[in-house]
């Protein structure tokens, strides 16, 4: 049997920990893509300490780097899943926003490559502004729009459950929540589908603490790019395997993510044409299948501005693109 085959377009810190993490795993062969710079080749250094790491862990995987200025990206080939990652990050004082002239000009460099050698992948979109982006990569690349998936929400409601944890003494395992919209400080953590144990989680807290934590959690990303000058890695990177091992274990899991809303789905959520995040069902062929959150009243207002905001910023973006 063929071995599964995930490659990671850039290798910056996300990347390099995506890599990272998915050789841990021992899953899957894992290549990675970097630009090579002044002579230095960091995806063949990062591939090869990946490799002996793995060596050491009797993990009988293939770890290959990639310098693609050099060698083009025809190893993408057979990939089953591609991970992008590559894009300037975010530093202080930085929307995700900002980054998108020059993440959406290195973006249609991929595209181009995955359309090319990897038309049968399915790909994960990082980098940011990633619900601007993923839509852009499916318009790029015209694949099917189940196959086109950004990573947020898993992110978004991870960090929420955190904060969540610092105020409770409950396992992690009992704690879930959900946050929906865009990955940004329009975000929308979903009081009504979050739960402590059985409980709703507005029974445990007060609404002062409610705001508190729909405040922390939209702020969580930010709270990081001031504390450290850049934006995180560790999380975005245990994001992106949550989603990649659901995909290539098949395992049908129940995963917010930015995802295109068409048909019913988009009737549902009253937005059509964009990619923003809701929860869906990820395995062997993507997405699978799509969830009908029902909302309460706040909540659905908020989502919809996460809409209108997002529907000007690919308003901007294809404005963009027709002068790269
Ligand atoms: C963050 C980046 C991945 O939220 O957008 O940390």
């Amino acid at each position: 049997m063929k071995k599964t085959k995930v490659s990671v377009i850039g290798a910056g810190k996300v990347g390099e920990n995506v890599a990272y993490l998915l050789t841990t795993l021992g899953l899957c062969d894992v290549y990675i893509f970097a630009r090579y710079r002044e002579g230095l080749e960091p995806a063949k250094a990062k591939a090869l300490d990946l490799k002996q790491m793995a060596v050491l862990m009797d993990l009988d995987i293939d770890v290959k780097g990639i310098s693609y200025d050099k060698e083009g990206f025809e190893e993408l080939k057979d990939s089953h899943v591609v991970v992008i990652t590559a894009g300037i990050p975010r530093k202080e004082g930085m929307s995700r926003e900002d980054l998108l002239y020059q993440n959406l000009k290195i973006l249609k460099r991929f595209t181009d490559a995955i359309k090319e050698y990897a038309q049968n992948s399915i790909i994960i979109v990082v980098s940011n502004p990633v619900d601007t982006l993923t839509y852009i990569t499916l318009k790029l690349t015209g694949f099917d729009h189940r196959k086109v998936i950004g990573m947020a929400g898993v992110l978004d409601s991870a960090r929420f459950k955190s904060f969540v944890k610092e105020k409770l003494n409950v396992s992690n395992a009992d704690i879930r929540t959900l946050v929906m919209g865009t990955h940004g400080d329009l975000m929308v953590p979903v009081m009504s589908h979050s739960f402590i144990g059985d409980k709703p989680i507005e029974e445990v807290f007060k609404a002062k603490e409610i705001d508190e934590l729909i405040e922390r959690t939209r702020k969580g990303g930010a709270q990081i790019v001031s504390l450290m000058g850049t934006s995180a890695y560790y999380a975005p990177a245990a994001s992106v395997i949550r989603m990649v091992e659901a995909i290539i274990n098949d395992r049908k899991r129940v995963i917010p993510c930015s995802v295109y809303l068409t048909g019913e789905i988009a009737k549902h959520y009253e937005a059509e044409d964009l990619c923003i995040g809701i929860p869906v069902v990820l395995g062997k062929k993507g997405v699978e299948d799509y969830e009908l959150v029902n909302l309460s009243g706040y909540e659905k207002r908020e989502f919809l501005k996460s809409v209108e905001s997002l529907k000007g910023m690919i308003k901007i973006a294809d404005n963009l693109l027709k002068e790269i």
